[in-house]
């Protein structure tokens, strides 16, 4: 029988390589829910680009959450749906699986989320604004107090019952935050802000995930979500994007030979989702059994699918941009070759390519960064978040 592939590109990991420290922010919240019965500290988001393991770790930290006798609950944001109202729903699943609600109470749980539901249902609505508002200072958005003590009530009461019955707390993830609306955000900034003026009451913590727009979307929304625990996710270091080839593998009493090993950790140069994918099509090119190696020549055998599943994800990302946008990022990709050695580029650099003033880049610059296409490392520098993707538009230009 071939054993299974362990690599998951798309997937939670098998083995999450890496992460102890953000992983153990999650868990001193768990630990403080559950010891005190109180909120468990500041909004935990974390944020990064497109594929660098957001979702992963969260899955991983929702795990150990419950492990710890925490009640979870899991919404993933969209620009469709409000996710508050998801947040009922998927809190009421969550309580009737863990048995939560005695039977005798089942009614008046029912009513209760009846209650918040309705209340709930104000944010998201469009609002016409007149040209002279527009051209107002912006304001932050205000959502009102009814729906915010509807959550506040919801959370409260979740959490309470959860304790009642036995369990550590509850522990609410929201992937994906970025995309709620500046309403929905600025709900949750203040529910939690006055849950967390009575902690003893409140035995829960919440931890959210989002692209790297997420923080100035939060302050935006609400000035005090500045107080809110940010941690960008980089990509992996060499040791844990060695682990994390090494590990699933090696449960599997695969080995990989050092020289394929090196190969594919120069092209995912520390990417979790590219790591994921060559891991996957090296795997499928030797079909290994117990006690096999990974060759070089595996790994070439596996290159070529790797190769489509990576244009594809190129094509998308060059697609959903503006013709502006993609002026920046061939100049960005021209810069970055004629940098040789490194994938860091100037904002100088973009616009020298672009021959326009560096001023005038801010705004497709911060539009690619908010798409998660690329991301500021500092010192003015931007790179690409996915590697290859300045070589793929230059290839693509000589077409
Ligand atoms: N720490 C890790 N160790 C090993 N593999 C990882 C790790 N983190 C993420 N991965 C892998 O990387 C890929 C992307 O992970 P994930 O979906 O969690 O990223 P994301 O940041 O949520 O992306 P998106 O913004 O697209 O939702 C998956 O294939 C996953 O298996
Ligand atoms: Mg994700």
């Amino acid at each position: 029988v071939p054993l299974p592939n362990p690599f998951t590109p798309g997937q939670v990991p098998r083995v999450l390589a890496g992460r102890t420290v953000e992983l153990r922010a999650i868990r001193d919240q768990v630990a403080r829910v559950a010891q005190y019965a109180e909120v468990g500290g500041p909004l935990l988001v974390f944020h990064a680009p497109r594929g660098i393991g957001k979702t992963s770790l969260l899955r991983t930290a929702q795990r150990q959450a419950e492990e710890q006798g925490c009640l979870t609950v899991w919404v993933a944001c969209s620009r469709e749906r409000a996710f508050l109202s998801e947040l009922v729903r998927g809190i009421d699943r969550s309580l009737a699986r863990a048995d939560v609600v005695p039977r005798s109470d089942a009614r008046r749980w029912r009513s209760f989320l009846d209650r918040i539901t309705l209340e709930l249902g104000v944010p998201g609505v469009p609002v016409k604004v007149s040209a002279s508002l527009a051209r107002a200072p912006r304001t932050e958005p205000d959502p009102g107090s009814a729906p915010i003590g509807a959550l506040e009530d919801l959370l409260h009461d979740t959490a309470r019952r959860v304790r009642d019955r036995g369990g550590a707390g509850l522990v609410v993830f929201l992937d994906e935050l970025h995309a709620a609306s500046a309403d929905e955000m600025a709900i949750l900034l203040n529910a939690f802000q006055n849950l967390d003026g009575h902690r003893e009451d409140n035995p829960l913590a919440i931890v959210t995930a989002g692209l790297p727009v997420t923080p100035e979307a939060l302050i935006r929304a609400a000035t005090f979500g500045e107080r809110s625990s940010f941690v960008p996710l980089d990509l992996l270091s060499a040791e844990d994007a060695r682990a994390a080839l090494v590990e699933p593998a090696a449960a599997l009493e695969v080995t990989w030979t050092a020289a394929a090993l090196d190969l594919v950790l120069d092209e995912a140069r520390g990417h979790p989702y590219l790591l994921q994918l060559l891991g996957s099509t090296t795997w499928s090119a030797a079909e290994p059994v117990g006690g096999g190696r990974l060759t070089l020549a595996d790994v070439r055998r596996g290159v070529p699918a790797a190769r489509q599943q990576v244009e594809a994800m190129h094509r998308a990302r060059w697609n959903s941009a503006t013709k502006g946008e993609q002026t920046l990022l061939r100049a960005m990709a021209r810069a970055a070759r004629a940098n040789r050695d490194s994938d860091n580029v100037t904002r100088a650099e973009i616009a020298a390519g672009m021959g326009v003033d560096s001023r005038s880049i801010s705004v497709p610059r911060d539009r690619l960064i908010d798409k998660g296409v690329i991301e500021p490392i500092g010192h003015g520098l931007v790179r690409f978040t996915l590697p290859g993707f300045g070589a793929w538009i230059l290839a693509r230009d000589d077409d």
